[in-house]
Parts: structure tokens; sequence; C-alpha cells
């Protein structure tokens, strides 16, 4: 398993409408708005290079994008970094041998249509870093 290159940054916003007027100023394009009640956010991309920016707006006060806001002392910032790989299967199966702790040991769905695992910061020295296969 070798990532292939980013696939995206998640930023967590307070107001995912504030931040789209903010990207869009620096003449970037929102591609793609959706819900992901699985995870409890809304999620706009804005593709930038060979990467995105995946803004990430929690749709309850329980969320992860929530619970990371609030650790932040209230503010956005960026949650998590996303690698591109080939096979998502593969990629978890690889982590998992290398002894690497998951928090998702079967992949589920990512928006921007992607099949993602996290990987636990325990493991990844406090990063919280997620593994993406577009689909
Ligand atoms: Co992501």
């Amino acid at each position: 398993m070798k990532p292939n290159r980013v696939d995206h940054i998640g930023i967590a916003v307070n107001n995912l409408d504030d931040a789209i007027k903010f990207y869009e100023a620096l003449g970037l394009k929102c591609t793609n708005i959706e819900v992901v009640e699985e995870q409890k956010v809304k999620v706009a991309f804005f593709p930038c290079g060979d990467a995105d920016l995946e803004l990430l707006e929690s749709t309850t006060p329980d969320g992860p994008v929530a619970k990371y806001i609030a650790g932040n002392g209230g503010k956005g910032g960026i949650q998590h970094i996303a690698l591109n790989v080939t096979d998502i299967k593969e990629a978890i199966a690889y982590m998992k041998d290398k002894g690497l702790r998951m928090i998702d040991e079967e992949p589920r769905y990512g928006a921007g249509n992607s099949s993602i695992a996290f990987v636990h910061p325990k493991s990844t020295g406090g990063v919280l870093i997620e593994l993406a296969q577009r689909l």
C-alpha cells in the first residue's frame, strides 16, 4: 500500500455558508455539497490542484466535527488529512498488519463518492488521517 497523493484536507468550520463565501472569494469553486448523516456533517468540496479542501460543518452538537471545534476553543481548523489510496480494503489490511490502530476496520461511505477509513490518532502521532478511495 502506498498513498497516491493527498486526496483532501478536512477543515472543520462553524458556519458552512460563511466558509464557502471565503473560499469562493479566494477564487476556488465549490463542486459538491452533501450531507453525510452517518458522520453528522454537511460537507462542501473545493478542488485545489491535486487535492480538495473539504469543509465540514457539524449537523448536530455531538458529532465528531462539533467535538473537534469544542476542543479547539470553539474555532474551526484543520480536522483531518485524507490520503488517496487505490484499494481501501487492501489499505486497511496493510495498516492492521503493521500493527496500526484503525478507527474504521471496515470501509464506510465518505463524501464525494468515496470509500474511507480513519486511522486512529494514537497510531499517527495525533493527526487524524483518513484513507480514501474515490469510487
Ligand atoms: Co475527509
